[in-house]
């Protein structure tokens, strides 16, 4: 029987060594300690043995049993330590890689000068109102001094909703809008799209971006729409920029005028971006007629006033150097990417 025990012993510890998982560890657990297991069936014979003999197995096969359990544990912990690292290896996060990019959108080029602009004329005191873009004729046409049977009306043809709803031709109509809601003095600018039938071409679209701008005061003259436009100018293009005023006409301002840049490519010189001029145009401006303050409410005998329409795409193309306003509403990524 002391042999049996030995022979159990040397044979378990070889059969733990050999095991190579907690699984394996725990069979050979149930294999020998378990109550069906061998050692258990080696103690329980030991009623046939003799008085003398029964002690020193029963201490031999405690040992052996301890000896076992000794050789189990220390089995297991390291195989569960085996089997932890082997998880936390496969698992493990290489904080070195390059992180994935995530692309970056930006501003679109009209959005971003109209941003240019905007800041320009709110540090000079203007605020930013909105308009609607399916107007009135009232607010489009007649109360900007444009009755039905005006030839200015031809020049804005635009798309009719309804005898009396437009797609609007002109940012205009939000001076009205803004003079029906608010009392001098008044400081506005009002950005939005704009609509004509007109054909698609490298500088011409049925679509297109306006900013209106309005001041009503006392004591307001051409000088101050002067100075006003040629400060903005430079600010968009450049403090060496030239500002070139010209006679124009209007029906809702008097006088009125056309206002030009020197070009921001040559300088006067002339090239193909200002075909040869040495100038471009960027805006319509004037004095507000009296019939437009009148019909608003103010009285043009106590205040007068400026406007002014800024072409944005015309500012957008101009300031970028873009050779065709389709680009502006293409929006292919590959240009809108360079801004
Ligand atoms: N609304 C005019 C246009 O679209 C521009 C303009 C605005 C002119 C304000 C004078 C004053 O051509």
């Amino acid at each position: 029987m002391k042999d049996k025990l030995e022979l159990l012993r040397s044979a378990a510890k070889a059969e733990i060594h050999a095991a190579d998982s907690v699984q394996a560890v725990d069979e050979i657990r149930v294999k020998f300690l378990g109550k069906k297991g061998e050692i258990t069936a080696i103690l329980k014979q030991m009623g046939s043995l003799s008085a003398e003999e029964r002690p020193i197995i029963g201490q031999l096969a405690n040992e052996v049993r301890a000896d076992i359990e000794a050789e189990i544990a220390g089995a297991m912990s390291l195989l569960k330590d085996k089997a932890l690292n082997a998880k936390l290896e496969a698992e493990e996060i290489d904080i070195t890689l390059p992180g994935k990019q995530a692309a970056k959108g930006s501003l679109h080029p009209l959005n971003s000068v109209l941003e240019n602009l905007i800041d320009i004329f709110q540090s000079m005191g203007f605020d930013v109102v909105d308009g609607p873009e399916v107007e009135t004729e009232h607010y489009n046409f007649e109360a900007l001094n444009v009755p039905a049977d005006h030839p200015a009306r031809d020049m804005q043809d635009t798309f009719y909703l309804g005898p009396e709803l437009l797609l609007r031709t002109q940012t205009s109509a939000a001076q009205i809008r803004t003079m029906e809601t608010r009392k001098p003095p008044i400081r506005i600018i009002s950005p939005g799209r704009v609509y004509r039938a007109d054909e698609v071409d490298a500088t011409h679209s049925p679509v297109f971006h306006q900013v209106e701008g309005l001041v009503v005061d006392k004591g307001i003259t051409l000088c101050d729409l002067m100075g006003t436009l040629e400060k903005f100018a430079q600010e968009i293009y450049g403090s060496d920029t030239k500002v070139r005023f010209r006679p124009s006409f209007f029906p809702f301002t008097e006088p009125s005028v056309e206002v030009d840049v020197s070009c921001p490519k040559c300088g006067t010189k002339g090239c193909n971006m200002c075909k040869g001029a040495g100038w471009i145009e960027i805006l319509g401006a004037g004095m507000v007629h009296p019939n437009v303050l009148r019909s608003c409410g103010i009285d043009p005998e106590v205040y007068t006033g400026f406007a002014f329409g800024i072409g944005l795409d015309r500012l957008t193309t101009t300031k970028h150097k873009i050779s065709d306003i389709r680009l502006l509403f293409e929006n292919d990524v590959r240009f809108l990417e360079q801004f």
